[in-house]
C-alpha cells in the first residue's frame, strides 16, 4: 500500500474545463459481468484507478486474458477457475459480483466474505436471499461463502431494502436463468441501468417499470460492446470544487439527468449551474447558503456524494443539516474537518454544521473514498497549507484528481513518503 499525500495550497480559484472520466462502479460492475460470457467483450471508457487495477488482477487469476489499451479493456475469459483470490477480493467490497459469472460458468462460487468497512458493516443479506430464492445453496466456512448453483430458477423476489451491488447480482444471475424473474424494490442507480444495458446487448430481456424489474435470461450470453456512462460522483465533486473556490467550472462527457439531486442542491447553496451544449457550468458564488441535506438512493441525493457537501457546507454562510440515511458510519471526515476549522457536530446519522467564515490548513487523514474527496476540497478552500494523507483511497476512486485539479488552476502536489 503506498503512502503518497497531497499538499494543497488552498484560496486558489478554480477555472476551466475538464472531462469527466468514466464511472467507476459501472466498470467495476461490468468487468465482473464479462465473465457471464465465455467470449471476448470490449469495455470502453474505464477509468484508471485502483480499484479497476484490482478488478483486472482479480479476473487475469481467474484465468482471463486482459489487455488493456488506454481506457480500453478487451476481456477473454475462455477458461476460468471458480475460486477468487482471497487477497484481491477482500481489498474491494465488489467483488462479490463475482458470484453470478462463477456460479453460471462452474455451478459453483467460492469467495471470502466480505467483512465491514470504513463506512459502515454492509451486509449482504439481501444478495444471499436472493440467490437462496433463485436456487443457489448458500454456505459459510471459515470466512468463505460457499454457493452451489446447479438448478437456478426464476423467481419473485422483492428486497427488503434498496441495495445496489445486491440488485447488480439479482440482475446478473437472473440473465443466466431462462424463466421469469421479477425483482422489486430494486435499486435505480445510472450504474445499475448501465448494466443492464449491457446484460440486454449480452442477450437478457428485462423490462424495468418503476422498482420492478422482469427479467428473462439466456443460457448463452454474448459478449459486449460498451461505453461505460461518466462518474456522475466524479463529475459532482468537480462541480463542488468550482463552487468552494468561488471558481469558474465546466464539465465535459457528465451526464446531468445522473446529476440532478446535487446540481438542485448546489442551486439552493446559491451556487449558479447552467447547462448548455452537453456541458455543465459551475460559477461559485458567496454567499454559499446552508442546506438541509438527507441521502437517499438514486434520484435522490448520492451519499457518495455527502462528504463534499459536507466541506462546501462548512464555509456556508449559517446552519445546515445533513442526514446519513444509506451508511451508519460515514461521518469519519467529520473529525478531520474539526482540525481545519470547522464547526460540525455530529448526533447519531445527523450532522449540524455551523458555517464558519475560514477553513485553516492542516495535516488531515483520509479514512475512506469519498471522505478523501471532501477534504481535498477543504483544501483547496482553507487558508494556508493542507497536507492530505493515506491518499490511495483516494486513488481507489478519482483518476488523477490532482492533476485534474491543477489543469483547473488548483496549487496541489502529490508526495511520497518514504
Ligand atoms: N445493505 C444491507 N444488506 C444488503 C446490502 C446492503 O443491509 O444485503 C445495506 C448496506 O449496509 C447499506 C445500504 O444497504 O447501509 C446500501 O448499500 P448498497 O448495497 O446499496 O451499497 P453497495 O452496493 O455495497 C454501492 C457503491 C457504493 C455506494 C453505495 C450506495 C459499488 C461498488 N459501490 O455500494 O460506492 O456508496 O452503492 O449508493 O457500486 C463509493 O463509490 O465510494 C462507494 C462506497
Amino acid at each position: 500500500m503506498h503512502r503518497d499525500y497531497l499538499i494543497i495550497e488552498g484560496g486558489k480559484s478554480l477555472k476551466g474545463e475538464v472531462l469527466v472520466s468514466g464511472s467507476k462502479n459501472s466498470s467495476l460492475a461490468l468487468i465482473f459481468a464479462s465473465l457471464l460470457s465465455e467470449g471476448e467483450s470490449l469495455l470502453e471508457g474505464v477509468p484508471e484507478l485502483l480499484d479497476v487495477r484490482n478488478a483486472i488482477e482479480i479476473l487475469k487469476f481467474l484465468g482471463a486474458k486482459v489487455k488493456k489499451v488506454g481506457n480500453s479493456l478487451k476481456i477473454l475469459p475462455k477458461e476460468i477457475g471458480c475460486m477468487a483470490p482471497d487477497c484481491l477480493v477482500r481489498k474491494m467490497r465488489a467483488s462479490v459480483m463475482l458470484i453470478p459469472p462463477l456460479l453460471k460458468r462452474k455451478g459453483r462460487a467460492v469467495v471470502s466474505m466480505p467483512g465491514g468497512c470504513a463506512i459502515g458493516v454492509r451486509p449482504i443479506d439481501q444478495h444471499l436471499k436472493y440467490f437462496k430464492r433463485a436456487g443457489v445453496e448458500v454456505e459459510m466456512e471459515g470466512g468463505y461463502l460457499l454457493l452451489r448453483g446447479k438448478k437456478l430458477r426464476g423467481c419473485e423476489f422483492t428486497f427488503d431494502r434498496i441495495t445496489v451491488t445486491g440488485t447488480m447480482n439479482a440482475l446478473m444471475l437472473s440473465s443466466c436463468i431462462e424463466e421469469e424473474t421479477y425483482l422489486h424494490n430494486v435499486a435505480l442507480e445510472p450504474e445499475v441501468l448501465d448494466l443492464v444495458e449491457v446484460l440486454k446487448k449480452m442477450g437478457a430481456r428485462i423490462s424495468l417499470k418503476g422498482r420492478s424489474a422482469l427479467v428473462i435470461g439466456k443460457r448463452d450470453l454474448k459478449p459486449f460492446k460498451h461505453r461505460v456512462i461518466p462518474d456522475r460522483i466524479e463529475a459532482g465533486t468537480l462541480l463542488v470544487a468550482g463552487a468552494i473556490t468561488k471558481g469558474e467550472v465546466v464539465l465535459r462527457g457528465a451526464i446531468p439527468e445522473h446529476l440532478k439531486s446535487v446540481i438542485e442542491a448546489l442551486r439552493r447553496a446559491n451556487q449558479e449551474v447552467l447547462l448548455e451544449d452537453g456541458k455543465i457550468y459551475i460559477r461559485g458564488k458567496s454567499p454559499i447558503k446552508p442546506l438541509s441535506l438527507e441521502t437517499r438512493e438514486f434520484p435522490g441525493f448520492p451519499t457518495d456524494m455527502q462528504a463534499q457537501f459536507m466541506a462546501l457546507l462548512c464555509v456556508a454562510e449559517g446552519r445546515s443539516l445533513i442526514r446519513e440515511r444509506i451508511f451508519e458510519n460515514r461521518f469519519k471526515h467529520v473529525g478531520e474537518l474539526l482540525r481545519m476549522g470547522a464547526r460540525i457536530y455530529v448526533k447519531g446519522d445527523l450532522a449540524q454544521i455551523e458555517g464558519v467564515k475560514k477553513l485553516y490548513g492542516a495535516e488531515v487523514f483520509s479514512t475512506d473514498l469519498r471522505a478523501s474527496a471532501g477534504l481535498v476540497l477543504a483544501g483547496l478552500r482553507a487558508e494556508g497549507i493542507t497536507l492530505v494523507k493515506d491518499i490511495y483511497h483516494l486513488d481507489r476512486g478519482y483518476e488523477r484528481l490532482e492533476e485534474k485539479l491543477k489543469k483547473l488552476g488548483a496549487k496541489i502536489e502529490r508526495e511520497t513518503q518514504v
